[in-house]
């Protein structure tokens, strides 16, 4: 049977082809039809098997409905998970999302930005890395909605949204310090990203308020992306140092390797040994004792997002950048 045409899926369910358009691209419910037009069109649509065609329609809206996602690893927790309620909201309001990880190579991010030009991408979401600029600079000039999120660039007019990791580092080292840890160690990586730089920032901050010297054979950089059994050597050989009674994790992935290392030493949490992970993972909840973490607002980030690129996609002018700092929770456990 030849493929059907928008029009005669029109015809057949005796509505405008606008009407058929507004429930495909998703926005039937912005358009006010009722539930019953938009049953009806959707049963004519299965039971015909019309496929949009994704690029005619893309050429002939100038919209695809897709969403480019650059995101630093997929394979991060924090990352994924950020990633599949990204995914979830857009959905819910017509728009797929295409996503790939970067690993913060500035090469990737920019043969990634141009695949989803090719495949016409409505707005993009990004966990940017410093070398993007240019790149970035020319999609805002061809008033494609660009979001930052987790890091931010911000040299450039763009949206941001993320969390206070300056703030939630801060608090994680003013927790251990009431409960009157002396040493206390950073294990972070060497990535020059605006969350880790923060990340340290705020636990320095914090060691010079609270008077405590601050001492960087206390900050171990681990190298982005090493294989972990190199980050577990360079964890046991920081701890080395005994007098260490308390250790701050900038990440999940290397809270994650820390705990293999107190496995594989048999260092006990307790009394005299603490330590607090990002972003928060099964692992830390499972662990006995339980890991006490910074947990990032996911929920609220992703929610954030999607509300900011909807509001850009559907009004005729550029809105006004916004950067918006959502306040991750200490979360402390056993
Ligand atoms: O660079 C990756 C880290 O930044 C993740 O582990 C998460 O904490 C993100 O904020």
């Amino acid at each position: 049977m030849k493929a059907l045409s928008i029009k005669d899926i029109a015809l057949k369910a005796n509505v405008s082809i606008t009407t058929v358009s507004f429930i495909i691209n998703g926005k039937a419910k912005e358009k006010s039809i009722s539930d019953a037009v938009i049953k009806k069109v959707q049963q004519i649509i299965i039971d015909s098997g019309y496929k949009p065609n994704q690029i005619a329609r893309s050429l002939r809206t100038g919209n695809s409905n897709i969403i480019g996602l650059i995101i630093e690893d997929i394979s991060n927790s924090f990352f994924s998970r950020i990633a599949r309620l990204i995914e979830d909201k857009a959905y819910k309001k017509g728009y797929k999302i295409i996503y790939s990880s970067t690993e913060n190579s500035v090469e990737k991010a920019q043969e990634l930005i141009n695949l989803f030009k090719s495949r016409k991408v409505d707005a993009y979401i990004i966990s940017p890395m410093k070398g993007i600029e240019e790149d970035i600079q020319i999609l805002l000039n061809e008033n494609k909605p660009v979001i930052f999120f987790d890091r931010n660039l911000p040299e450039l007019n763009t949206n941001y949204v993320g969390a206070n990791h300056f703030v939630a580092s801060y608090q994680a080292i003013e927790s251990f310090i009431k409960q009157g840890k002396q040493k206390i160690a950073l294990v972070t990586t060497n990535i020059d990203v605006q969350q880790i730089i923060e990340r340290f920032e705020g636990y320095k901050k914090a060691l010079i308020d609270y008077a405590l010297p601050f001492d960087e054979e206390l900050v171990l950089r681990i190298p982005f992306n090493q294989p972990e059994v190199d980050t577990i050597a360079a964890i046991k050989q920081l701890l080395k140092n005994k007098d260490i009674d308390a250790i701050l994790f900038a990440t999940n992935y290397l809270a994650i390797s820390g705990l293999r290392v107190l496995k594989q030493t048999g260092k006990k949490l307790d009394e005299n040994f603490a330590v607090i992970g990002y972003d928060d993972h099964e692992a830390f909840e499972l662990h006995t004792p339980s890991i006490s973490t910074i947990q990032q607002p996911l929920e609220e980030i992703a929610e954030t997002i999607i509300k900011l690129i909807l509001n850009q996609l559907s009004s005729k002018t550029k809105l006004p950048d916004q950067q918006i700092i959502i306040p991750a929770k200490l979360i402390l456990r056993n």
